[in-house]
């Protein structure tokens, strides 16, 4: 298969994620089939598209697009909850919950609906590709494709290739990611990668600097932001992405490694306990996050 061969992609879980990469690849061209469980959780992804924070509806206002584009766009997109209308979709991606046994699941059931040549990618944030790949019999076709939050803004795509994962499938995801304006990076299957490696000790180091009274939140916070120039500090991020995920991914790394500096520090597993899962999952039953807890001046 050649790049120019795939013009149809499903995505499948229209959460923070799939929503997100599904509107960046329907902008680029592509036809799109959006499942997720409900129809309800459906409509909400359309209008986050359209007229979310990130949306389209902000490229209008900017100038860089134009209402008739827009309205185009949407129309690539085809929501659905019924999973075996991806069968004549050429690429793949997944963004269910991070869970090894509901992705293995839902690469399964794929496997027997879709067309042999249709590639898998996985927006997995740390779990091992070549585990999700053992679901299925095309092995070679099985790929990472981690994108960031928030996927029609951040750039990076990071690609993993699995243990049998072939060069053609590879080299097809990269050229995928380079026509959605992005710049991939290559990464080894290791739990994590290496970006979720990356910035989980960043937070759990923080996280342990302020349970050793080192340093306050916010103080931590402001260096990372005026000391050395990152959008937003540890605590902030951990607020926007979830306690309850970080939490997930430093556990699934810490027991698949046994490296120590991924063991998750026991103030976050005490806020997650008592449902401080972050501020910006409110709406899902969250009481807050750091700063809701701790209440340091912002
Ligand atoms: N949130 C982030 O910052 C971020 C960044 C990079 C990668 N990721 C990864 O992306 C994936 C998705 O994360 P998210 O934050 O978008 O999660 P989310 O909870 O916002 O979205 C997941 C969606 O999948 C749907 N879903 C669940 N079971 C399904 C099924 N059987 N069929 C179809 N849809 C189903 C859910 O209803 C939900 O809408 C995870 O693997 C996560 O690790 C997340």
């Amino acid at each position: 298969m050649e790049i120019e061969d795939i013009k149809s992609i499903g995505v499948i879980g229209a959460g923070v994620m799939g929503s997100g990469i599904a509107q960046v690849l329907a902008r680029t061209g592509y036809h799109v089939v959006l499942v997720d469980i409900s129809e309800e959780l459906l409509k909400k992804a359309l209008e986050k598209i359209e007229k979310g924070p990130f949306g389209l509806m902000r490229l209008v206002e900017k100038g860089k697009l134009t209402e008739e584009e827009v309205k185009n766009i949407m129309e690539r997109i085809h929501p659905t909850i019924n999973i075996n209308e991806v069968e004549d979709c050429d690429f793949i991606i997944e963004a269910v919950p991070e869970s090894p046994e509901l992705k293995k699941e839902i690469f399964k059931k794929l496997d027997s609906i879709c067309k042999e040549e249709c590639i898998f990618a996985s927006n997995t944030s740390s779990i091992l590709i070549t585990d999700l790949a053992s679901a299925v019999e095309r092995k070679e076709k099985v790929i990472g494709m981690h994108w960031f939050n928030p996927a029609p803004v951040m750039k990076l795509i990071e690609v993993v290739r699995g243990a049998l994962t072939s060069d053609e499938t590879y080299n097809l995801t990269v050229r995928l990611a380079e026509k959605c304006g992005k710049t991939p990076v290559e990464a080894k299957d290791t739990p994590g990668f290496f970006t979720t490696r990356f910035i989980l000790i960043l937070t759990n180091e923080a996280v342990r600097m302020f349970e050793r009274g080192i340093a306050g939140i916010k103080e931590i916070d402001t260096m990372a932001k005026l000391g050395f120039g990152f959008p937003m500090g540890p605590f902030e991020l951990m607020d926007l992405v979830g306690l309850d995920t970080i939490l997930h991914i430093s556990n699934y790394i810490y027991n698949e490694t046994g490296e120590e500096i991924f063991k998750p520090p026991i103030t976050l597993k005490k806020l997650v306990l008592s449902g401080y899962i972050g501020n910006k999952k409110i709406k899902m039953g969250s009481k807050g996050g750091w700063y809701d807890y701790y209440k340091p001046e912002k």
